[in-house]
């Protein structure tokens, strides 16, 4: 077994460089959006990446664009061998936070950075990603870039239509090429490992005052639009008893669902997003639509409700006249990190943190998509009360600092364990 003590010694960078950068990635925000809103495919978003693009070029990566969109800068290696890749997203939820996926993608750029400094060359090649789109959008489909990359995009996707500016042309805008979204951009094997670090987004590590986990998988999710079409009626004419109310029908598949992954274990089932027609408070609710999601690091769990989810919605939208369509469905499965890989990344994060943990993923990432063609783990820093997902979300600097170092020494290690 390598002794990894090069990488496990390597000094702890200032971290000055990542704070400065995740302070000027939170400048390209959407106007008139609270939080920090940087969602694909606004304007904002596009410029952050040019900007990132600019500053991978300064720290000496050559970069380009796949045919997915993802932002892929690439520093040589010494040796003929597949790249290592580390990396993650930089957009973000309407009022998302600082550090959801940005600290992944700036933390990939300052080891770079750090290497170069450092005069530190590796065997592998090294590539930066920054996956486009990862958060789930408004064209129903999170992980865009990712999934391409790793060949479970459907190209059915690229019909979708947003605002007359179907996804094909958002991901040409986002200097993509749709066309070559045929099988996955590197074949399985064509990647030595991917690491991805990430703000927990929950509230174990904080909790249990440690700086740093290997993650250990990362849930699956299964996520579907469902159109609940009803009647609009006049509000005050129209008897109770004569009603089809599609708001109120998809009330009861709010609470159903509740109910369901209350009683199911280890799962969490949300509907985020509803869509009322024609939303006047006057007027009965014709049409809702709505999207519904389970998640489960257990697949046999996640069918299983998502089954009496449909049974159960079938059921209460038929009662009340009201007719159900599943518009889109899409599912990443849950994923477990290779034993070794997690064992490497822990031993790592050790050296930084002697208490640190071995945690599973609530949050869905690009590495669930990425572990369908390489070996591919994670490293959560903490999240301060566990928030996520909001303007609140936030991570002090020296575990900003730490997770940049816990990367740093984890590629070091794979360069090192890997053939
Ligand atoms: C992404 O952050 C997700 O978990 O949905
Ligand atoms: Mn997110
Ligand atoms: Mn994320």
């Amino acid at each position: 077994m390598p002794d990894y003590g090069a990488a496990l010694s390597l000094p702890i960078p200032t971290g000055e460089r990542l704070l400065a950068d995740l302070e000027q990635l939170a400048t390209f925000v959407e106007p008139d959006t609270p939080g920090w809103t940087r969602r694909f495919p606004s304007p904002a978003y596009l410029a952050g990446r040019v900007w990132l693009q600019a500053a991978m070029q300064h720290a000496g990566l050559t970069p380009r664009i796949d045919a997915a969109g993802n932002l892929l800068g690439t520093r040589r290696g010494t040796a003929d061998l597949p790249p290592i890749l580390i990396g993650s997203h930089t957009d973000t939820v309407l009022g998302g936070g600082r550090y959801d996926g940005t600290l992944g993608v700036l933390a990939a750029l300052e080891v770079v950075r750090c290497f170069n400094d450092a005069g530190i060359t590796l065997r592998h090649p090294l590539i930066v990603a920054d996956f486009l789109a990862e958060e789930a959008n408004a064209y129903g489909i999170s992980c865009v870039g990712s999934r391409g990359l790793a060949g479970t995009f459907q190209s059915a996707w690229l019909a979708r239509t947003l605002d007359g500016v179907t996804l094909e042309r958002a991901i040409q805008a986002a200097g993509g090429d749709p066309a070559g979204l045929i099988g996955p951009l590197y074949a399985p094997g064509a990647l030595a490992a991917c690491l991805e670090l990430h703000i927990e987004q929950g509230p174990v590590l904080a909790q249990a005052g440690r700086s740093l986990a290997a993650v250990s998988g990362i849930v699956g999710i299964q996520r579907g639009t469902l159109r609940l079409r009803g009647q609009p009626d006049h509000a005050g004419t129209t008897p109770m008893a004569m009603r089809h109310d599609a708001l109120a029908a998809a009330a009861v598949l709010i609470t159903t669902l509740e109910q369901l992954c209350h009683a199911g274990p280890q799962t969490v089932g949300t509907i985020g997003r509803l869509e009322v027609q024609p939303n006047q408070s006057n007027v009965v609710p014709g049409e809702v639509l709505l999207t519904a999601e389970i998640r489960s690091l257990n697949p046999a769990v996640l069918a299983q409700v998502w089954q009496q989810f449909w049974a159960r919605a079938t059921a209460a939208t038929a009662q009340r006249g009201v007719t159900l369509e599943l518009v889109a469905l899409t599912s990443s499965p849950p994923v477990t990190s290779p034993a070794w890989l997690v064992e490497l990344v822990h031993r790592v994060c050790c050296s930084l943190d002697e208490g640190a943990l071995v945690l599973p993923s609530g949050a869905g990432h690009d590495s669930s998509q990425l572990a369908q063609i390489a070996p591919t783990a994670m490293i959560f820093v903490p999240s301060a009360g566990g928030r996520s997902h909001c303007p609140d979300e936030d991570t002090a600097p020296h575990h900003l600092r730490l997770g940049g170092a816990a990367l740093a020494r984890a590629v070091l290690a794979l360069d090192e364990a890997l053939a």
